[in-house]
């Protein structure tokens, strides 16, 4: 799939975010199922013909990764970005930038190393000030896309804001960066990287509902929307059922 299709996915995704899904369905269908019961805005009427889902967790994904490794580039573009733009309604992602860095103490402020040297570091430190700042993974992820697409990941970030999040200060994210704030937030990251348990032995690595096996992890990066399906334990959204989605996008 083309970066600039994804791109569009992410745009209509995106724009599409904040409105209610449209209630184009003939009135024979109204109370068919929940989800169009709700587009329609007549759970009410319906409630005597349809049961409302008992909510389920969603199934949850922590990525530990590094911007410049080309695996977790490839894991977070082809697999999690259009993954979640499809079943963004059952899925929580949680990111956390540093992978194979280290750290140590220099008289009281956190220096990092990491593996693809100085520019990984930048684009890790951009990436958790974007999820600080932004606060919404709704808001941030498209950014992180964005630049983990792009050739250089730290060179795109103005573009990407520019594109995915106009309302946001390129300054505030800079100062973050080169700061105390983004400092500490590193310093974070590598304490919960440092406890992971299995402790990870190479990056991409990818806990799925809080656990890591080579199982799970071959499964995500090689076939994630499946498995995010099959995960789910409420009722499946219609992106699960329609079997061609994932041929189409994936
Ligand atoms: C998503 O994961 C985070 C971090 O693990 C957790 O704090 C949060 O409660 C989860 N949200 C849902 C809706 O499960
Ligand atoms: C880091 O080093 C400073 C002094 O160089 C020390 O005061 C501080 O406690 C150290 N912090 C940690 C977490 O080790």
């Amino acid at each position: 799939m083309s970066r600039w299709l994804l791109a569009a996915l992410a745009l209509w995704a995106v724009s599409g975010g904040d409105s209610l899904p449209a209630c184009n369905y003939p009135p024979r269908l109204l109370c068919s199922s929940w989800k169009i019961a709700v587009a329609c805005q007549v759970e009410k009427q319906c409630t005597n013909f349809y049961h409302r889902p008992q909510a389920a967790d969603p199934v949850s994904l922590s990525l530990y990764y590094e911007s410049l490794c080309p695996a977790c580039r490839g894991f977070l573009v082809t697999q999690l970005f259009p993954t979640w733009v499809m079943l963004n309604d059952i899925m929580n992602i949680t990111l956390v930038p540093y992978g194979n860095a280290q750290e140590k103490n220099v008289s009281g402020k956190w220096q990092f190393e990491c593996q693809h040297g100085e520019p990984e570091c930048k684009g890790n430190m951009i990436e958790t000030c974007l999820m600080y700042q932004l606060k919404d993974f709704d808001r941030f992820f498209p950014v992180i896309f964005c630049m983990e697409s792009a050739g250089s990941v730290v060179e795109n970030l103005a573009a990407c804001l520019q594109v995915y999040a106009p309302a946001t200060q390129l300054a505030e994210i800079t100062a973050c960066v080169t700061g105390d704030l983004g400092n500490k937030l590193m310093h974070h990251n590598a304490q919960l990287t440092d406890a992971l348990n299995p402790p990870h032995n190479y990056v991409p690595w990818i806990l799925v509902n809080g656990k890591h096996t080579d199982a799970l992890q071959e499964r995500a990066q090689s076939a994630l929307f499946k498995m995010v399906c099959e995960m789910y334990t409420g009722e499946k959204p219609d992106a699960c059922k329609d079997g061609g989605a994932e041929s189409q996008f994936l």
